[in-house]
């Protein structure tokens, strides 16, 4: 059941997305070759206990083993949902990022990748391409219009770039939970609802480098390309209102493609 949200909860959504972008742009400068990932994690967790919200993510227990971490930091052939550790980010290196914040109860989130020092040409494509895949994306949010078109377009700029597209996870609806109705596939497959005012949901493509296919690690969290080859993530938050489209969360990639 997809719950449509009101003006007064989109306000309150969009106040907890504003705030999780507000993080990410003290954050992403801090990315670094040589920072340890768990670093990041207790630097989340105290600036968004500071900012008066809740990391979603912590404790998330969709599954046996609980998320244990306020972000997910997933290192290049790491696709999704990598775990914050000792390990530490090297030069040349892809790192996603994706966090959600609960603020007043009302959930954000978003995804970014982002280059350490300098990446290669085809690290750089990669990440351009799947950053654009986002944006083709939300381009196809139209209210009146049908869901799949969005996957659709996120598919389509994949595919002309030759990269696979991650099929096993996907975009959802958001903001009175973290993972609501719809899903929100990067490309047509499943149901294919309206697009109404009210709807909130998080857009992701997660783009390979070579093939689709993925596995997850025996941390049961991480999600890896089967390959080893790099993947990139991008997310925003959009909302249907009024018949417009709001991107909720900001744009971030001027703070990272510099
Ligand atoms: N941002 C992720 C998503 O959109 C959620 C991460 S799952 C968690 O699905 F357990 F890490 F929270
Ligand atoms: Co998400």
């Amino acid at each position: 059941m997809i719950r449509l949200k009101n003006e007064k909860q989109i306000d309150g959504i969009r106040k907890s997305c504003k705030v999780l972008s507000a993080m990410y742009r003290e954050l992403i400068p801090q990315v670094k070759p040589g920072v340890q990932t768990i670093d990041i994690d207790f630097w989340v967790r105290d600036w968004i206990k500071k900012a008066g919200g809740k990391p979603v993510f912590l404790g998330y227990c969709p599954k046996k083993k609980p998320y244990p971490a306020a972000i997910c930091i997933s290192i290049n052939e790491e696709v999704i949902h990598g775990i914050p550790s000792k390990r530490r980010i090297r030069e040349g290196d892809l790192v996603s990022l994706d966090c959600g914040i609960n603020l007043d109860g009302f959930i954000s989130d978003q995804a970014v990748s982002i280059e350490a020092g300098r990446v290669s040409g085809d690290v750089r494509k990669l990440n351009t391409v799947t950053m654009e895949c986002l944006y083709k994306g939300i381009e196809a949010v139209k209210a009146g219009d049908r869901l799949l078109q969005i996957s659709r377009a996120v598919e389509g700029h994949a595919k002309a770039n030759g990269y696979g597209i991650v099929e096993d996870f996907c975009g959802h609806g958001v903001g009175f939970e973290l993972h609501e109705d719809p899903h929100v596939p990067n490309y047509p497959h499943g149901s294919n609802p309206k697009l109404k005012n009210g709807m909130v949901f998080a857009i992701e493509p997660m783009i390979n480098m070579g093939g689709a296919d993925v596995e997850i690690l025996d941390d049961e969290w991480t999600i890896v390309t089967a390959d080893e080859k790099i993947s990139a993530h991008w997310e925003h938050t959009v909302a249907i209102f009024n018949d417009k489209t709001e991107i909720l969360t900001e744009p971030l990639e001027q703070f990272i493609f510099l």
